[in-house]
C-alpha cells in the first residue's frame, strides 16, 4: 500500500538516464537494464556518444540523446582500447554535463523528474557530472565480479613487485584467487603499464566512489566473489544478472544480424552444431584462421561460424578458406558475418559454443545451458574462461589454437565424448539454477532492492 501523496511524488520522479560505453559488449547490457527498469514503470533516456551509437529504432519506448562530444567517426580502435576509453572520458565530460543539465530542466517542465543516472563503469566521468547537476548515480559493471577482484589483485601484485608490467605467463595459481593462474590475470599488454594501472584505478574506484553498483552476475555464479566485494566496499551492490534473462528485450546489435543461419540450423540434428564466435572486438591472424577452419572440418561436426568483418588480419580471408576447405565442408558448415547470437544459442541444434568468453557471451551460453570451448583473447576473457572450465565445469579451455589436431580433438571431447556429455548435464543444471535466481531467487530479490533504492532517491 502506498499513500496517495507518495504515489504522486513517484509519478513525477521516474525518468532514469543511462550512459553506456559505446562498444557492443557494453551497450547490450545497458539497454537490457533499460528494458528491465522500463518494465518496472520507469521512463528511460539513453545519453550516448556520437561515436558508435546504439540503434534507437530498436527501442521506440526509450528516449535517445546524442551528446555533441566531437568524438571522430572512426572504427573502434581495437589495438588501443584503453587509451580510447580514457579519451572518451575526457571528451564527454562537458557535453554530457550540458545535456544532463538540460534534461533536468526538461524533467521539471514535464513533471517527470530524473531519479538518477546509471553509468557504465568505464564511463567513470559520469559520477562527477551527475553530482554537478545534483543527481544521484549508480554504476553498472558489465564484467564478472571475479574480474573486478582480479583487477584489484593486479594493483596489489604490481605494488609488491610480484607482477611485472608485461603480465605473466606463469601457470602457478595466484594466492587467494583460486582458480586463477598468473597467466589468467586480466593484464593488458596494450599501451603503457601506467595507462593500464590508471584504467583499473578509474574503473574499480571503490574508496572514492559513493555510487551503488549493479552487477551483471548473480549469487549462483559468483557468491564468494560477491561476498568478498561487499566486504571490501561500503557501497551497496545489486547482483541482478544475467540481465538479458530478466525482461524481454529487443536486439541491441550494432551490426545487422544474418538470419539465414537459423534456416540452416533448422536442418541440423539436435545438439550437433558447434557455434563459433569471438565477439565484437577480438581478432585472429590467418594462421589461426586456417587451423580453426581445418580443425572444424576434420571434426566432422556441423558448425556455424561467425567471421566478423575486420576480425581476420588478412582482408582476403575468404580466399584463404577456398583452398579445398569449402569443398571439404559442404553443407556441414555455415559461415556468416554476424549472427543473432542469443537465438542461435537457444536453438536445439546447437550443442557447443566455441567462444572467446566475453562476459556477455559467457552469460548467454550459461543461460541456454550450452557447454563451451573457451579460447580467451584478452582482458577479462581469461578470467571467465577459467571460471567456465574450473568452477562451473561447463567447458574446456583451449590453451593453444594454432594446431588443427588439438582443435579437432577438443571439439570431439565436447561434442561426442562422455566428458562432454557430463559437461552438457552440468550446463543444463546451471541454466536451471540461474533461471530460478531470476524468477524468485537472489537476482529477483536484488532487483527489488534496487528498485526500492531508486524510488527512495
Ligand atoms: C567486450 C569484451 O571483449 C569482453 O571481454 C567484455 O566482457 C565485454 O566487452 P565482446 O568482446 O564483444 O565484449 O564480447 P561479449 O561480451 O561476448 O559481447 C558480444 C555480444 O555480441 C554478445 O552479446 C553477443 O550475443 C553479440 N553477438 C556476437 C551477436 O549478437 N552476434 C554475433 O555474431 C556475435
Amino acid at each position: 500500500y502506498m499513500a496517495p501523496g507518495k504515489e504522486e511524488q513517484w509519478r513525477r520522479r521516474c525518468r532514469l538516464v543511462l550512459i553506456p560505453l559505446p562498444f557492443q559488449g557494453h551497450i547490450s547490457p545497458m539497454l537490457q537494464l533499460g528494458s528491465i527498469l522500463h518494465s518496472k514503470g520507469f521512463s528511460i533516456t539513453v545519453l550516448h556518444t556520437t561515436f558508435n551509437p546504439p540503434i534507437s529504432s530498436d527501442y521506440p519506448e526509450f528516449r535517445f540523446v546524442s551528446a555533441p562530444d566531437n568524438l571522430s567517426d572512426q572504427a573502434v580502435p581495437t589495438d588501443n582500447l584503453l587509451f580510447f576509453i580514457s579519451h572518451i572520458n575526457v571528451k564527454c565530460r562537458v557535453p554530457f554535463q550540458e545535456c544532463l543539465a538540460k534534461m533536468v530542466e526538461q524533467g521539471r517542465e514535464e513533471k517527470e523528474e530524473i531519479a538518477c543516472v546509471i553509468y557504465d563503469e568505464c564511463m567513470h566521468f559520469s559520477e562527477a557530472v551527475a553530482e554537478h547537476v545534483k543527481l544521484p548515480s549508480i554504476v553498472l559493471r558489465t564484467t564478472s565480479a571475479s574480474t573486478y577482484i582480479s583487477r584489484n589483485a593486479i594493483v596489489r601484485l604490481k605494488a609488491d613487485g610480484v607482477l611485472t608490467s608485461q603480465g605473466s605467463t606463469s601457470q602457478e595459481l595466484v594466492p587467494g584467487l583460486y582458480p586463477l593462474r598468473f597467466k589468467d590475470l586480466p593484464v593488458s599488454k596494450i599501451g603503457t603499464p601506467e595507462i593500464f594501472l590508471q584504467f583499473i584505478t578509474d574503473i574499480n574506484k571503490t574508496r572514492t566512489s559513493s555510487s551503488p553498483v549493479i552487477w551483471n552476475t548473480n549469487d549462483v555464479l559468483e557468491l564468494p566473489s560477491l561476498q568478498e566485494i561487499q566486504k571490501q566496499n561500503h557501497v551497496r551492490i545489486f547482483p541482478i544478472g544475467p540481465l538479458h534473462g530478466v525482461a524481454p528485450t529487443s536486439s541491441s546489435s550494432l551490426i545487422k544480424e544474418d538470419r539465414s543461419c537459423i534456416t540452416w540450423l533448422d536442418k541440423q540434428i539436435e545438439n550437433s552444431v558447434v557455434y563459433v564466435s569471438l565477439g565484437s572486438l577480438a581478432s585472429i591472424d590467418k594462421k589461426e584462421l586456417a587451423e580453426m577452419a581445418w580443425g572444424l572440418a576434420n571434426s566432422n561436426q556441423p558448425f556455424l561460424w561467425v567471421i566478423r568483418l575486420g576480425s581476420v588480419d588478412d582482408l582476403e580471408w575468404n580466399k584463404l578458406l577456398t583452398e579445398g576447405f569449402i569443398e571439404a565442408v559442404g553443407e556441414n558448415g555455415c559461415i556468416v558475418k554476424w549472427a543473432p547470437q542469443k537465438e542461435v544459442l537457444a536453438h536445439g541444434a546447437v550443442g557447443g559454443f566455441w567462444t572467446h568468453c566475453g562476459w556477455n557471451s559467457t552469460l548467454e551460453s550459461i543461460s541456454e545451458g550450452v557447454p563451451m570451448i573457451c579460447k580467451p583473447c584478452f582482458g577479462d576473457q581469461r578470467v571467465n574462461a577459467r571460471y567456465v572450465s574450473r568452477v562451473w565445469k561447463t567447458g574446456i579451455q583451449l590453451e593453444n589454437i594454432c594446431d588443427r589436431g588439438l582443435v579437432e580433438k577438443t571439439i570431439k571431447r565436447l561434442m561426442v565424448d562422455e566428458e562432454g556429455k557430463k559437461m552438457r548435464l552440468r550446463a543444463k543444471y546451471l541454466k536451471e539454477r540461474v533461471e530460478i535466481s531470476i524468477r524468485d531467487g537472489s537476482s529477483y530479490n536484488s532487483l527489488n532492492d534496487l528498485i526500492e533504492l531508486i524510488r527512495s532517491f
